[in-house]
């Protein structure tokens, strides 16, 4: 069976059935930077507290899985300050974070071709992964240089490279191969596309969108949309 249509798994005792796997798109630093007047940089500088927050805080839901889209195969669009301002905090972030997620036991996982990014990040990405590899508690997947299209592409190729190409084959080599099915997708700013991420994975997980920009999202806001996460009703085409 496909992993994505697997139903998510009922807590026992008639309580409310919470997510295996959230994904979020964490939109909006820009618009909270230029509402208070600030350099873009702040806003994303902001966005990083946020996340630590976020991954501290959903470590301990029993949360399996957390993917954050961080940085898109298009965000090379950008301005290069900015980009460049992106991987600073990429680097603080990896340096400052990595301890914390190996004494609690967070796999570190990077969705994207990380590879692209410069040397010295690869090589502390490479180093976290290897450090955090064996932790089993909640994984938590970057994307990074990431575009579902790209990771679509490479898992057809991947796929067509041992046969003949079939849905099963193509999840094998998605990124996400050993992550849960993804049942809930967050996006936060108001912002109601997907902007290249999870499009496979997305097929049947539950979309939940907020008009608060990212560097004002709160661990209290992450619970709403898990507590209306257990009130959907998932049929996956059935009845
Ligand atoms: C999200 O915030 C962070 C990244 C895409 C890296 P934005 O920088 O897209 O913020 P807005 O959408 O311009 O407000
Ligand atoms: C999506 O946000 C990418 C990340 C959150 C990393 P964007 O701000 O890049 O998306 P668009 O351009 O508004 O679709
Ligand atoms: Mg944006």
């Amino acid at each position: 069976m496909l992993g994505f249509a697997k139903k998510a798994e009922k807590a026992g005792g008639g309580q409310t059935t919470n997510p295996r796997h959230v994904a979020i798109i964490m939109d909006g630093n820009g618009r909270w930077a230029k509402k208070r007047h600030l350099p873009r940089a702040l806003g994303h500088k902001k966005g990083v507290e946020v996340v630590r927050e976020i991954v501290r805080h959903a470590a301990t839901t029993g949360l399996e899985a957390l993917s954050l889209y961080a940085f898109s195969s298009e965000n090379w669009k950008r301005p290069e300050d900015e980009v460049n301002d992106l991987m600073g905090l990429l680097r603080g972030f990896i340096k400052s974070d990595i301890d914390e997620f190996a004494a609690n036991d967070v796999r570190l996982k990077i969705i994207g071709n990380y590879r692209a990014l410069a040397p010295d990040i690869v090589d502390m990405i490479d180093d976290a992964l290897a450090r955090t590899a064996h932790n089993r508690r909640t994984t938590l997947a970057v994307a990074l240089n990431y575009g579902a299209q790209d990771e679509l592409v490479r898992a057809a190729q991947a796929a067509a490279g041992e046969g003949a190409i079939s849905a099963e084959a193509i999840e094998r080599h998605l990124d996400t191969a050993d992550m849960p099915p993804l049942d809930l997708l967050i996006r936060t700013s108001g912002e109601q596309r997907l902007s290249n991420f999870m499009l496979w994975q997305a097929a049947y997980a539950e979309l939940w969108f907020t008009d608060t920009l990212w560097p004002d999202f709160t661990p209290a806001e992450f619970d709403s949309a898990l507590a209306e996460f257990g009130t959907r009703e998932r049929r996956y085409g059935g009845r």
